[in-house]
């Protein structure tokens, strides 16, 4: 039978998992692609290091350019990470007229435009399931399955690290360094965790999948960020009294021919999909026209997760070597997040004073914002109390400027914190 060889950039954790998967289960793969996957041909940083697998018939070098322009090499599978010179040699690749299988969200964040075009140009398959959600089927369920519909939205949680951290702050009543520091521990968080807690990872993934969904050329500029950093145990406890809990919510809408696209710290009511997403898991909810609602959720991380992913597109590409990845639409208008519309939480901290809390709530309603419930905490001696509540669904902006009204009474010490809330529909 036929093969299709393949050059592999990086042996780290994803690519030990692809190599092995490709090594041990060469039958199936052959099976289910019609000719066998054969790793060719490897590229790593240092080539002198310690492997912990045996790659026999396998050329292990240092040199990925000569891996790209290798006539053995058919598919090239860039599982190395970072942005440049990642981005340079699937340029590179493409441009030679072979196929690329990716596992970067990095890269295609910052360039994946360019190499969708280029890969259109060379008519070769571009593809890169596991670059969000590792093995969750995320990209394949936009761009496969819900061909015939148009999407209206995605929410979801796709950063394990920030998910593992809220989860950790939430169960084991951490603070947001101490339950940082447990998941560095358990090896959930990098040393330099500010990709994940920054939500930049999150915004990356959402872009990705906010350029499929909406057939749109997207960048990252037009995602509105905000991390974690922010989140106190205060907020973290006055959910659990709201009745749900806080997670970090990447969340694309698309009105007419306008999008937008936040990731952000949210309050996830209990009952809303999302909620019970815990720990290092992901979850996406797409909304479509024809399909509704459409839930995937499972392991976001993890190199045999992401193998799962990496090498299901290598047999997707054997099958499909020059399916080119689709032409995007024009440019969407993009939205104005101040005038999304999601209800709210606020919390504040009171000043001693009888109906403190009833006036805070007055104020907002004055201004048009309902509350739909609310909590006063129990203050430790001496410290403020403090008034936790969620309200209707109102834009953003006209929750903010009630906000600074209620910021201007009194009997308010501080707005503490101001975040969306979502709750089942
Ligand atoms: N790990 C996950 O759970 C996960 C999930 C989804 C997506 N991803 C993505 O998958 C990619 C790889 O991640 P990883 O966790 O496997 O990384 P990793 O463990 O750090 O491995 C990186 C590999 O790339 C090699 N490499 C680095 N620079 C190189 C260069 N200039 N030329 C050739 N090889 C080079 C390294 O060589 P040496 O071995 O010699 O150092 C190493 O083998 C990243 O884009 C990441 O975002 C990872």
């Amino acid at each position: 039978m036929a093969q299709f060889g393949i050059g592999m950039i990086g042996l780290g954790t994803v690519g030990t998992a692809v190599a092995r998967r490709l090594i041990d289960q060469w039958e199936l793969l052959r099976r289910r692609a019609g000719s066998t996957p054969v790793l060719r041909r490897v590229a790593v940083r240092d080539p002198g290091r310690p492997r912990d697998l045996d790659l026999p018939r396998v050329q292990l070098d240092g040199d990925a350019e000569a891996l790209v322009d290798d006539p053995a090499v058919e598919v090239v599978v860039e599982a190395m990470g970072g942005i440049d010179r990642a981005s340079a040699l699937m340029d590179r690749a493409l441009r030679a007229g072979k196929p690329v299988v990716t596992a970067n969200k990095a890269a295609l964040a910052a360039h994946g435009l360019e190499l969708a075009a280029l890969a259109r140009e060379n008519r070769v398959s571009l593809r890169y399931e596991a670059a969000v959600g590792a093995g969750l089927p995320v990209v394949a369920l936009l761009r496969d399955s819900l061909r015939g519909d148009r999407v209206s939205g995605l929410e979801m949680i796709i950063n394990g690290t920030t998910n593992v951290i809220l989860t950790g702050m939430e169960k084991q009543g951490a603070t947001l360094a101490e339950a940082l520091a447990d998941a560095q521990q358990r090896g959930f968080a990098e040393a330099d965790p500010s990709a994940d807690v920054d939500g930049h990872d999150a915004a990356a993934k959402l872009l990705l999948l906010s350029r499929l969904a909406f057939d749109a050329p997207l960048t990252m500029d037009d995602v509105v960020t905000v991390g974690i950093g922010g989140v106190t145990a205060q907020d973290i406890d006055c959910a659990a009294l709201l009745g749900g809990s806080v997670k970090l919510v990447a969340l694309a809408q698309r009105e007419g021919e306008t999008v937008t696209m936040s990731v952000r710290p949210t309050l996830v009511l209990d009952g809303h999909p999302l909620h019970g997403i815990d720990d290092s898991e992901n979850a996406l909810v797409v909304t479509s026209d024809l399909a509704g609602h459409v839930m995937v959720g499972g392991l976001g991380a993890g190199g045999d997760s992401t193998a799962s992913a990496v090498v299901s597109d290598i047999v997707a590409t054997v099958l499909a070597p020059s399916q080119a990845p689709p032409v995007p639409a024009s440019s969407p208008a993009i939205g104005d997040d101040g005038a999304v519309e999601r209800a709210g939480y606020v919390r504040v901290r009171l000043h001693p004073v009888a109906d403190a809390a009833q006036l805070v709530i007055q104020a907002l309603e004055d201004r048009g914002i309902s509350v739909e419930a609310s909590a006063l905490t129990q203050p430790a001696m001496g410290a403020d109390q403090e008034l936790a509540l969620r309200t209707g669904v109102v834009a953003r902006d006209m929750l903010a400027r009630a906000v600074e009204t209620v910021d201007s009474l009194a009997v308010v010490d501080e707005v503490a914190t101001v975040m969306d809330c979502v709750r089942p529909s």
